[in-house]
């Protein structure tokens, strides 16, 4: 097996909670969770992996309180701000999840515009995850499925696949959720079969490239043989 995970996807849990033990707001913990990406993205592109994706916002987060869910659009709106260092040469940005429901105009156009601008870089494909919930995801791509009157006997699970958010991209080798919790909450769930799941309880704002390179060395260590 390859020891180093081309695909890492990232749950970044933890923010609200981190806030709190340090006597912040709540969106000083979001904002923090923002910065950090910056010295994440950077390891990883050390460390030669190929595919990153955050999950940036859950269909379930949209739920929150007006203010907190506005504040972080407001950080999305000002990526270049936390990321510019990698989008001008290194990563390609992409998003994934239903980014045309409940996103404001001008953060889709923001995001799209970067998305486009990036489209040749090759060392990294960096993702966001926005809006994303994966039985929505699974569901969005059955509709389209049926939409185009799809023969039932020709569906294999390589065609389904191709009608996901992720169709171009390799499955994650490694989830990563920050923060304590043990679940994956929707996270990429046809993708995600044969990954392995690390779970770390240290709160997304304080996740270090040194808890990164960790999380690797305990991928290297781990067997997987697929089932077979
Ligand atoms: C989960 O922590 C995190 C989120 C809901 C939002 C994550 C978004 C960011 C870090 C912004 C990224 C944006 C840019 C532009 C780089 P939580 O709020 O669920 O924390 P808790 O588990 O402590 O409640």
């Amino acid at each position: 097996m390859n020891t180093l995970p081309q695909h890492i996807a990232i749950i970044m849990d933890g923010n609200r909670r981190w806030a709190k033990e340090q006597g912040k707001p709540t969106m000083l913990g979001h904002s923090t969770g923002a910065k950090n990406l910056k010295r994440i993205v950077q390891k990883a592109l050390d460390l030669g992996i190929s595919h990153l994706t955050f999950w940036a916002l859950s269909t379930e987060n949209l739920k929150r309180d007006k203010k907190e869910v506005d504040h972080i659009f407001s950080l999305f709106e000002k990526i270049t701000d936390y990321l510019d260092d990698f989008l001008q040469n290194d990563a390609k940005f992409q998003i994934i999840g239903d980014i045309s429901e409940q996103i404001p105009e001008k953060v889709q156009k923001k995001l799209a515009d970067i998305a486009e601008k990036t489209q040749n870089a090759t060392k990294m494909t960096l993702t966001f995850a926005i809006n994303y919930g994966g039985r929505d995801e699974i569901l969005r791509a059955t509709k389209k499925m049926l939409a185009e009157g799809l023969d039932p006997s020709t569906l294999t699970e390589e065609a389904f696949a191709q009608y996901l958010d992720t169709k171009d991209m390799p499955n994650p080798d490694m989830i990563i959720r920050t923060g304590g919790n043990k679940r994956l909450s929707g996270y990429l769930p046809w993708q995600s079969t044969y990954a392995e799941l690390y779970f770390t309880d240290i709160k997304w704002p304080a996740y270090s490239p040194e808890d990164l390179q960790d999380a690797v060395d305990w991928y290297a260590d781990q067997q997987r043989n697929f089932g077979k």
